[in-house]
Order: structure tokens, then C-alpha cells, then sequence
């Protein structure tokens, strides 16, 4: 795209991590950026629709450093389109469940610079339908959360977890996994039955998808022996029964569907594939 005076910023959600579930609008935005900002969890197959000339910018964060990160972000979108650049901020999953595109789209506002927001398929909702899991039912649930499992504890921002498992029907969790015992913990403090079930879904919709069925008792323990690591998102509620009939997601088999992804490419050494 040739350069305005003004530039722009798209924030862009890349979804969850088959390259096919990114938006036909986030695609087009991609072919025409002349700078990339990009996620840890967005797949590098993505890159492909990026033109030749493109600068492209990884921005992964470790966990514990979002602060400075997040600022040093907002203030790059700021200059590359003060500079007169297409910017397009590619976020894993959708830009605005649990991925700071609230505050980058205000850091923008405050900040004079236009920007738009493409919408992404979520992994809170894609990692669950790739393991056979709707996560809602009118024979098994009418309700749905969507929460992190961050702050796992009673703290500033932390979920009552108690109050979640009387109130909702399927609770789906991301960024959980490090503090699974107490999130299960706090969910039988709230009258939730030790046989409710779970679901775990490690890098959902990928080749490498990984999954478990346990219940709120017993996860805990199978996730460390099995070797959950993240990104997994959690599914809590009856609806997980469900994917023992709606499995159908062959990750790691033959290419059997002519829609499923040959090569589900990382960007780091490290990801898996
Ligand atoms: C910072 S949140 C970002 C969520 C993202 N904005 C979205 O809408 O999917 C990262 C968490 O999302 C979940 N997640 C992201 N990608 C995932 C995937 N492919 N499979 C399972 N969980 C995933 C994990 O719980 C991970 O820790």
C-alpha cells in the first residue's frame, strides 16, 4: 500500500491457529500492510499473504513482562503510522478476548492515529469445536463463560470461582493452566460436583491439537503426568461429554478432509508444528 500522510492500524485477529480460520478481511488486510506486528501464537503460515516488501515485527511476550511489552507495542503501532505506514497488529485468536486489543485501540485513540478492528475466530471457541465440544446445547447448556485462569487466587482481577460454577453452565478457561489445582479447587468450593466434566485442549485446531476428558477432580493430576503445557484452553460442563460422539478432528492423521491444511507452519523455533 502506498504511504498516506497519516497512516492507519488494523488490529487484526489471526484466529486460533489453522491458517484457514483466519477472516477473508484479515487476509486482504495482510496483502496490502506495509508493516506486521505479530503475535507469539499466530501461525507464521499466516505470513504468506504478507507482500514481499513488508516489514515484518515479532512482538511475542513472555509472561510477567506485559507492562514495558505492552507499552514499547502501542508506541511502535504509533510511529510506523505517523510515519505514514499500513500497520496491521496481528493477534492470536480475536483482538479483544483476553488479547489487550482494548488497550492498544485506546493507546491508538488517545493517540490521534486511526485505526479498525477485524474481528478473529477465538480459541476459546475453536480449540473446543476441534475437539467435538459445543459449548452450548439446549439439552446441556444455555450459558457460557469465557475467563482467565491468570490470577488463579483471590486477588485484584481474579474470577470468583466459586460463584462462576453455580452460575454458568460451560465455563471455558484460557491462560489456565499453570494454576489448574486451584481453579478446580475454587470451583468445588462453589458447590460444583467432582464428577462435573473437563476438557483440556492443547494447541487447538493445529496438527499438534492435543486433548483430555477428566472432571473437576481428577485434571489436575492428569494434566502433570500427561504434560499439558500452553497454549491450552479448558473447557468445564456436561457439554464435554459430547465429544466422545462429535470428535472429529484428526490432527496428526493422514490428510483426509480437502479443506485441512498441509503445512501448519511456525515463525520460531520452539512451536510446534
Ligand atoms: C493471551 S490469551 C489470547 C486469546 C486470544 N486472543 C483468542 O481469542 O484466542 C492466550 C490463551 O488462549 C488460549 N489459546 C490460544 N491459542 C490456543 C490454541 N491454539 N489452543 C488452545 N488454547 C489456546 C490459551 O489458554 C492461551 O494461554
Amino acid at each position: 500500500m502506498t504511504a498516506n500522510l497519516l497512516g492507519k492500524v488494523s488490529l487484526v485477529g489471526a484466529g486460533p491457529g489453522d491458517p484457514e480460520l483466519l477472516t477473508l478481511k484479515g487476509k486482504r488486510c495482510l496483502e496490502i500492510a506495509d508493516v506486521i506486528l505479530y503475535d507469539e501464537l499466530v501461525n507464521g503460515e499466516l505470513m504468506k499473504h504478507a507482500a514481499v516488501n513488508a516489514e515484518l515485527i515479532y512482538v511475542g511476550k513472555k509472561p510477567g513482562a506485559h507492562c514495558t511489552d505492552q507499552k514499547k507495542i502501542a508506541a511502535m503501532l504509533i510511529q510506523k503510522a505517523r510515519a505514514g505506514k499500513y500497520v496491521v497488529r496481528l493477534k492470536g485468536g480475536d483482538p479483544f478476548i483476553f488479547g489487550r486489543g482494548g488497550e492498544e485501540a485506546q493507546a491508538l485513540k488517545r493517540a490521534g492515529v486511526p485505526f479498525d478492528i477485524v474481528p478473529g475466530v477465538s480459541a476459546a471457541i475453536a480449540a473446543p469445536a476441534y475437539a467435538g465440544i459445543p459449548l452450548t446445547h439446549r439439552a446441556h447448556a444455555s450459558s457460557v463463560a469465557i475467563v482467565t485462569g491468570h490470577r488463579a487466587l483471590a486477588s485484584e482481577g481474579s474470577v470468583n470461582w466459586s460463584r462462576l460454577a453455580a452460575a454458568v453452565d460451560t465455563v471455558v478457561i484460557v491462560m489456565g493452566l499453570h494454576n489448574l489445582g486451584a481453579i478446580m479447587t475454587g470451583l468445588l468450593e462453589g458447590g460444583c460436583e467432582p464428577e462435573r466434566p473437563v476438557s483440556l485442549i492443547q494447541w487447538g485446531t493445529r496438527r499438534s491439537q492435543k486433548s483430555l476428558t477428566a472432571t473437576v477432580a481428577t485434571v489436575a493430576g492428569l494434566a502433570a503426568a500427561r504434560g499439558f503445557t500452553a497454549p491450552t484452553t479448558i473447557v468445564v460442563g456436561n457439554v464435554v461429554r459430547l465429544a466422545e460422539q462429535l470428535d472429529w478432528f484428526q490432527p496428526r492423521g493422514e490428510k483426509s478432509q480437502p479443506w485441512s491444511s498441509d503445512s501448519q507452519t511456525e515463525l520460531h523455533a520452539g512451536s510446534p508444528r
